[in-house]
């Protein structure tokens, strides 16, 4: 999604500006810009593609000033080019804009005949054009940015900088997250902590319609009535540190390569070693537990099949009754939500627009909200009633690996937690679940040294056309997780069944040049799922199985095998992920795809 900086400084700020931009890639975006005040006169720079196109334009025509406000965009409202890039500027105003104005169409027939002239196709145009018309009226700058923004409709943040007046940073926040960051001489607006780690570590987060005027370091926040508003001062623990990929080449294979530690970091916040058992947890989420007449849980893509797995979690040990459905279904479909309720959303950016409104719904309509969420200070975060965290830290390639590990952590043992509020487990059993995912960071430690073996299956899947995964049980989520993965960085066609529903249609597919990833651990299900496979090899279907070694043994010849590590079945989907994303990354790479910002593609989606 698009990022956001902008600075009121006391140094020439476009340089500064440019690698605070660099901090915000991991969001995904297509173009991108930088305005600055020079002398008082708006100047910025504009470039399609990555930044280091805008960088060498810098470098050719450096832009001036102390005053600036630069973005990342990734497009919605028109292609990908210079004349749509941010900042959009007016002689008077230049402004850059995250989200959505859905009523630009009337702003614009508005301001067009009042005789404004736009150049791009941008909805974001519009807010520029807005407060110059406001201005030409005879309002200060900050006042027709407040008037302006409060007639923009839709999910936003944005920033705006004024000619002739040096030091003054406007920015407002209606639905997409807005960070604003202090320090002695300068202060500064970002999308995230994280884009401002390096400038400062106070950082506070404005709130659903606050506006807030930056004069040089004094900051003062309005709020959606136009009362100054105060906003408490963080410290950030979002580290200053350069991201550097440590050695590895690409952003997610190193996030790969982190799993056995930040899943380790998840568990140990959860579960007890000693016991082994589940960390008792507060009044107010065992009290929701024990009521919950259903549990109702929801997220997007990836944090969406993390939640899928939950539910048979919930199922199985909870004994809960459980809906799923992805956020941007859940939010329109007007659920009926039962009474005592608990409703339980899961992200890692806790910026997903449509899963903070479901969230938001679903707590208006009477249920208790719990986040497994990743980032601590995130919107997500913030409303929900209870916050479960994962502990996967930043995760910048955009196809998510460690937080979609640490998410099944944290689901697992708040399932196990929910079993023994319930009393659907005995002590004894609660020991085994809590002993065997203590036990799964070394397995998945373990199961990485096969990487090179995976790298050679990696590059015969690259050369495929059309890939399916199928799987049973928890295993069927695994299978939606790997065909995502694979499709959206090696732009394969890739689709996940359940195993039983092959031959309810898909088998259709089955030829010589369709390799099938069976995800068959050896559980319960596992000679359902094996004779779903020999259906499907019977038809010339080429075999990835991916199961420990009883499975591999008892499954008979295949046209390919990953063996995973042995464990309880219980963990499988942790220990199953991993194979899943190394095949993905691996024939992403031998089809020279850019791994960490797949095309079309953004970190945190902030639009709906
Ligand atoms: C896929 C991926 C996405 C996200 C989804 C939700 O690799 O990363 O499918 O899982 O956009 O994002 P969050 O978890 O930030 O709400």
């Amino acid at each position: 999604m698009c990022g956001i900086v902008g600075i009121a400084g006391t140094r020439d700020v476009a340089p500064v500006i440019l690698e605070a931009l660099k901090r915000l890639e991991y969001r995904g975006y297509d173009s991108a810009g930088i305005a600055t005040l020079d002398h008082g006169a708006i100047d910025r720079r504009r470039a399609p593609g990555k930044l280091n196109m805008l960088g060498a334009m810098l470098h050719d025509r450096p832009l001036h000033g102390h005053t600036g406000i630069g973005h990342t965009r990734w497009a919605t409202h028109g292609a990908p080019t210079e004349a749509n890039a941010h900042p959009h500027a007016t002689a008077q105003v230049a402004i850059v804009h995250n989200g959505i104005i859905e009523n630009f169409r009337e702003l614009n027939a508005e301001l067009t005949a009042k005789g404004h002239k736009f150049e791009s196709e941008t909805d974001s145009e519009t807010a520029a054009h807005l407060v110059t018309q406001l201005m030409s009226e005879g309002l200060a700058p900050d006042a027709a940015a407040k008037k302006a923004v409060a007639r923009l409709t839709g999910a936003y943040s944005i920033a705006m900088i004024f000619k002739d007046h040096d030091g003054l940073l406007v920015g407002a926040r209606r639905g997409a997250p807005l960070a604003v960051g202090y320090a002695d001489t300068e202060a500064y607006i970002g999308s995230d902590a994280f884009a401002l780690a390096p400038f400062t570590k106070k950082v506070s987060y404005l709130e659903e319609g606050d506006v807030v005027v930056i004069r040089g370091a004094q900051v003062t926040i309005f709020d959606g009535e136009g009362r100054p508003a105060n906003r408490e001062i963080k410290i950030t623990s979002a580290s200053a540190a350069l991201v550097d990929k440590a050695g590895h080449s690409h952003f997610m294979v190193k996030e790969i390569h982190e799993q056995p530690e930040v899943v380790g970091h998840t568990l140990a916040h959860y579960l007890d070693p000693a016991g082994p058992d589940v960390r008792r947890q507060g009044k107010g989420l065992r009290d929701a537990l024990v009521k919950a007449s259903r549990l109702t849980i929801s997220g997007c893509g990836t944090a969406y099949y993390a939640g899928l797995v939950g539910k048979y979690w919930f199922e199985k040990l909870a004994r809960m009754s459980v809906e799923t459905d992805v956020a941007s279904e859940l939010r329109y479909r007007d659920p009926v939500y039962p009474e005592n309720g608990v409703a339980l959303f899961v992200s890692q950016s806790g910026e997903t627009a449509d899963t903070l409104a479901a969230l938001r719904d679903s707590k208006a309509k009477g249920q208790t909200t719990i986040a497994v969420v990743n980032v601590a200070e995130s919107s997500i975060a913030r409303e929900a009633d209870i916050v479960l965290p994962t502990y996967a830290g930043p995760e910048i390639g955009v196809a998510s690996t460690k937080a979609f590990t640490c998410q099944l952590a944290a689901l697992a043992c708040f399932a196990i937690a929910a079993a023994e509020a319930r009393r659907t487990i005995s002590k004894g059993e609660e020991k085994v679940l809590c002993a065997s995912l203590l036990e799964a960071p070394r397995h998945i430690a373990e199961f990485l040294k096969q990487e090179p073996a995976i790298k050679i299956l990696g590059e015969e899947i690259a050369k495929v056309r059309d890939v399916l995964y199928m799987g049973r049980g928890a295993s069927y989520p695994l299978a939606l997780e790997g065909a995502l993965k694979l499709k959206e960085i090696s732009y394969i066609h890739a689709e996940g069944y359940a195993a039983g529903e092959m031959k309810h249609g898909p088998i259709a597919l089955i030829d010589e040049a369709v390799p099938i990833i069976v995800i068959a651990p050896h559980d319960a299900h596992f000679e359902k799922t094996i004779s779903n496979m020999q259906e499907v090899m019977a038809r010339g279907g080429k075999v990835l199985l991916i199961s420990d070694k009883a499975g591999i043994a008892k499954a008979g010849k295949v046209w390919a095998s990953i063996e995973v590590p042995t464990t309880n079945s219980f963990i499988t989907p942790l220990i199953n992920a991993i194979p899943v994303q190394l095949l993905a990354y691996y024939a992403a790479i031998a089809k020279g795809t850019d791994v960490d910002q797949p095309r079309n593609l953004a970190k945190s989606v902030t639009v709906e």
